[in-house]
């Protein structure tokens, strides 16, 4: 058992030398490398998440494999190669960048490809990220993005920062943002939750700007503080870009900057996201929105950061803060 975890990992890790090898050094890698350039990437950050290219010919990394001494059920286990009913094997990664996926040792476990648009290439109803298959050794679930080279600097600061996606965690690192995880293009899981609060108290969300990375940063602020005792902070980016687009606009020292300096609390995100859609003009929506806001104001732990959102929530809503803080002894009440 633990003989053929080895072997499935000396797989990943020979599949991530030929990958990067093929980025790096040769033809067939060059238009990939060149878009990785092209993105803000350097050389270096391209070696330190080993970031690699699988070529548009599926049989390339089957011959490789071949050679080795590994057994065909191996082989076929690693989720990496497949057979066809005539016996040959087909690669399961072609025409992608590839980052290859470690466990929290730091072994090469899976792997996420995105694809390369290259206009010789149709890949209208490709994934735009494909990952490994689940395997016993690929648990998409317990797995997140970074979290071993990250781990010392998280300790560090006592703090994580989760990401949507592996462009922003490699983006924010580049940015000398070194702590950043992101989960596997799932949302995250209680699973990862439990492996971050063993070594950070804090916890910050940056995913994308856009509607989904909002409604994602809502349902992982629940998750987290119904399943850890972890503080959290969000960092919203501005126009609906992601931290990697943020970076790419603005320069490499402005990801670091935004990160730093411009942190909400879970009220005041929530009181962003808890307007959307109602009209606050209206009555019925206004006297929903401050409900709804009276609740969150119930869930902050903190008794200053409470009493100061509601001294909030009375001058926006010229109301008394007595009658604010009555509807909440009330609420309370209600709530157990
Ligand atoms: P995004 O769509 O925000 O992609 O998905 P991105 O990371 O900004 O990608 P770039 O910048 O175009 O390269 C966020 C994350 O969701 C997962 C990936 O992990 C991605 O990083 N995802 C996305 C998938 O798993 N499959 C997909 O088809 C798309
Ligand atoms: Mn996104
Ligand atoms: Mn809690
Ligand atoms: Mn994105
Ligand atoms: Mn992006």
């Amino acid at each position: 058992k633990v003989l053929e975890e080895n072997q499935l990992i000396q797989i990943h890790e020979k599949t991530s030398e030929l990958y990067h090898h093929i980025l790096m050094n040769t033809q067939i890698g060059e238009k990939a490398l060149q878009y990785l350039l092209d993105r803000g990437l350097t050389e270096e950050v391209i070696r330190t998440f080993q970031i690699g290219f699988a070529p548009r010919d599926r049989s390339l990394l089957s011959k490789v494999l071949e050679k080795e001494n590994f057994s065909e059920e191996l082989l076929r286990k690693s989720g990496l190669l497949f057979q066809m009913d005539n016996g040959d094997w087909l690669d399961r990664f072609y025409q992608r960048i590839m980052f290859p996926i470690t466990n929290y040792q730091g072994k090469i476990i899976g792997f996420s490809g995105r694809i390369l648009e290259d206009e010789t290439f149709d890949s209208t109803d490709q994934p735009k990220y494909l990952n490994s298959p689940e395997t016993e050794l690929f648990n998409k679930r317990f797995i997140l993005f970074n979290f071993n080279q990250a781990r010392s600097e998280i300790r560090k600061k006592n703090e994580v920062i989760l990401f949507e996606g592996f462009m922003d965690v490699i983006s924010a690192w580049m940015s000398g943002v070194k702590n950043g995880v992101a989960s596997m293009g799932t949302s995250l899981t209680v699973d990862q939750i439990r492996a971050l609060e063993k070594v950070s108290e804090d916890c910050l969300i940056s995913y994308d700007g856009d509607n989904a990375g909002i409604e994602a940063t809502n349902r992982a602020i629940d998750l987290i503080a119904s399943e850890s005792t972890m503080s959290i902070q969000i960092v919203s980016i501005p126009d609906k870009m992601d931290p990697d687009d943020y970076r790419k606009k603005y320069g490499n020292d402005s990801l670091k900057e935004l990160i730093k300096n411009n942190r909400d609390t879970v009220f005041q995100f929530k009181k962003e996201y808890l307007k959307r859609g109602k009209n606050i003009q209206v009555e019925a929506d206004k006297l929903e929105y401050i409900d709804e806001l009276l609740q969150e104001v119930s869930n902050i732990s903190s008794i200053v950061e409470a009493d100061l959102a509601l001294t909030q929530l009375a001058e926006e809503f010229n109301l008394s803060k007595s009658t604010l803080q009555n509807e909440l002894r009330t609420k309370k009440q209600h709530y157990k």
